[in-house]
């Protein structure tokens, strides 16, 4: 296995869900000489240095500042800390046919089949009451397989593989065990705060008030192909964005203001006090500046490298593609075109990201959609229009987006690391 690669597969299967991510994140940047600001605490504007600011556990800002933002603006690299799963309903619990089952609602645009016959764990964050009577947050993840989702067998469905659909109601319900003739469900609060208890040892919750639980993959991210080139892995999108920009800013030097967002509820639209929609990031840099007229100054001379993952072409429905915009894996990151906006790419902005590129000798590809189909979109078009800074979106090309398993490229992590580092580092810059 390339040496490279260990952090980040280690990093995806560490979190599991969002509030994971950003408690990892936030220690590789504590290691990288960060310090955790709380954003109730007073601020001294212009104070030069390294912070990050957390929000719902779930989002992050982190500000390399060195020099007035005014006279520099920032360097922002952004990405989003979730991905499509299954979540857990509040009154989850249920019983049918002798089986005790967890029911689960779908979180962002999911690809279904994929989550049938997997080996499934349980992980988020709970908010209990202390025994000290104080509420608090704490993460939680089972890091084992303690439910599945099982297919139903073909000879039962013989039309299954020409037109099985999915009702998310009806058949996602997740097994969890067995129980008696006459059982009952067991009681989920009481088995979250067992697991507690395991995870935490000192055992200081006396209520489980409240939950936010998402079902994962237990199988571990690993390289795959005949020439061990591919990553194979849950949450790709977006986790190795945050991963290769939480590298990136912990790599950068410090001539410049570098600002790494990596935001929540992106797969949901991202109209959320945490999601790129929302007043985070504009709050954070507001803190960085003297007054409003410094961040309006500050902002106009600032660029975003929004990183999200890209399609690659896919060898068996290439057709999908348009004929001159067919990225591959391994073959660098993609700067992404949409002229309705779905990407907030600009010539200008395409032009940085592609002379970064050209500076530290990586290769990057081109994508815009076929003119006859919709466009997805991401972080880059909102945080533009929230914000009025420039954007490029840009991201490595994978394969099989939202699914439960999906693949990308080695090279292209440390491709994509490469080039967000020298987009905080380059003295070219023209703004
Ligand atoms: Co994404």
């Amino acid at each position: 296995m390339p040496q490279s690669i260990e952090p980040l597969l280690r990093f995806i299967d560490a979190s599991p869900t969002p509030f994971h991510a950003v408690a990892n994140l936030a220690a590789r940047l504590r290691a990288a000489g960060y310090a955790a600001v709380d954003e109730a605490r007073a601020w001294q504007p212009g104070a030069a240095g390294k912070y990050y600011f957390t929000r719902n556990d779930s989002s992050l800002v982190a500000v390399n500042l060195n020099r007035a933002p005014a006279e520099h603006g920032f360097r922002v690299v952004g990405a989003h800390t979730d991905s499509p799963c299954l979540r857990v309903k509040p009154n989850a619990a249920a019983v049918a046919h002798g089986y005790a089952q967890l029911g689960v609602e779908v979180y962002g645009g999911a690809l279904l089949n994929p989550w049938f016959d997997r080996d499934l764990g349980l992980a988020g964050r709970v908010t209990v009451r202390t025994t000290a009577g104080r509420m608090a947050n704490r993460l939680i993840d089972f890091g084992r397989p303690v439910a599945f989702i099982p297919s139903l067998a073909i000879h039962l469905d013989r039309d299954a593989n020409a037109n099985r659909s999915i009702n998310a109601q009806k058949e996602l319900p997740a097994v969890l065990c067995r129980v008696s003739a006459a059982g009952r469900a067991p009681d989920f609060a009481q088995l979250l705060r067992a697991q507690l208890r395991r995870q935490y040892r000192q055992l200081d919750v006396d209520t489980v008030l409240a939950f936010e639980l998402s079902l994962y993959d237990c199988q571990a991210a690993a390289v795959v192909g005949l020439k061990n080139e591919f990553i194979a892995a849950a949450r790709l999108d977006n986790l190795l964005s945050c991963h290769a920009g939480a590298e990136a800013l912990s790599g950068a030097g410090d001539n410049h203001n570098a600002v790494l967002v990596l935001n929540d509820h992106e797969e949901v639209g991202s109209a959320s006090s945490s999601g790129a929609d929302g007043p985070f990031l504009r709050a954070i840099l507001r803190r960085m500046c003297a007054d409003d007229a410094a961040l309006e100054r500050a902002l106009s001379r600032s660029m975003l490298v929004s990183a999200d993952n890209a399609h690659g072409v896919h060898p068996n429905y290439a057709h999908k593609h348009e004929a001159n915009h067919r990225p591959l894996l391994n073959a660098g990151p993609v700067i992404k075109t949409n002229s309705n906006q779905r990407y907030a790419t600009n010539s200008e902005t395409a032009a940085v990201f592609r002379q970064v590129c050209e500076r530290a000798g990586l290769p990057f590809q081109t994508f815009a959609v076929r003119s006859d189909m919709a466009c997805g979109s991401t972080i880059g078009p909102i945080t533009a229009a929230r914000l009025g800074i420039r954007t490029v979106d840009i991201g490595v090309p994978q394969l099989g987006m939202h699914s439960i398993r999906e693949l990308a490229g080695v090279k292209d992590q440390h491709t994509l690391t490469t080039a967000l580092k020298g987009f905080y580092n380059t003295d070219d810059w023209p703004f």
